[in-house]
């Protein structure tokens, strides 16, 4: 179950940015493994105020980009304009999303612990079918570490991630990455400490396909 609301509606109110326009580092490293080029496409899903959505963009990929918070939406339209590049920015919920569309990049960054348990299996099903054929996926999660506090503007909708959980998710999947890293976050105004998993992997099948080609079932 979800509220449909986010307490990130309030911290986006004001004219700043809360992360800041810069894009996160592993944006750069995205698109040293899929190149820019004209019509490969970026789904951003809880794109806040988009600072890595925008960015994408400015690199040449048509970029759609969602997030639970209007006034998320509003700048990063906003800094899109800024910016001068189009961006397809709208409202929806990562429990609930549907799109008919197909992407070559399908990137989520710091949003994926307010996917609720029940709905964990169908949005990675989700993700299949919306990752083109040797489209990538960049996905990170917060994980709980017990040496390490929760942060201070944490809301009761999130939900850590056990630590690996993520790499079990798409398991014939070809990884590129997988990682865990500890770092430093002022967020909220007071200095914490993050645990996050992250994972790169490309799409080397279509659902249904074996090896040999398109499976059959048992005669
Ligand atoms: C830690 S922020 C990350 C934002 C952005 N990806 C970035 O790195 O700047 C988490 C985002 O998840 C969004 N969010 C919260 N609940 C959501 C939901 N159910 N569906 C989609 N987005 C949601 C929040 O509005 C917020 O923008």
């Amino acid at each position: 179950m979800t509220t449909g609301k986010t307490a990130y509606e309030a911290r986006y109110a004001a004219k700043e940015y809360y992360w800041g326009t810069e894009p996160a580092a592993f944006c750069a490293e995205l698109c040293g493994v899929c190149p820019p080029a004209p019509g490969r496409t970026v789904l951003d899903i809880g794109c806040g105020e988009g600072k890595d959505a925008v960015y994408m963009a400015q690199q040449g990929y048509t970029v759609t980009a969602f997030d639970l918070a209007k006034a998320g939406i509003r700048k990063a339209n906003r800094l899109a304009s800024e910016r001068g590049v189009k961006l397809h920015a709208y409202v929806d919920d990562i429990n609930t999303f549907h799109t008919e569309a197909r992407f070559d990049i399908v990137y989520s960054s710091g949003t994926l612990q307010f996917l609720t348990g029940e709905n964990k299996q169908g949005f990675f099903e989700k993700i299949d079918r919306i990752t083109k054929l040797h489209g990538l996926v960049y996905l990170n999660v917060f994980v709980a570490k017990p040496f390490l506090a929760p942060a201070p503007d944490w809301d009761p909708e999130e939900t850590l991630w056990k630590p690996g959980e993520l790499f079990g998710y798409l398991p014939d999947w070809k990884i590129h990455r997988i990682d865990e890293i500890i770092f430093e976050d002022r967020s909220g105004g007071i200095p914490h400490v993050h645990c996050m998993d992250l994972m790169l992997c490309e799409k080397m099948r279509e659902r249904g396909q074996t090896a040999e080609g398109p499976a059959r079932a048992a005669e």
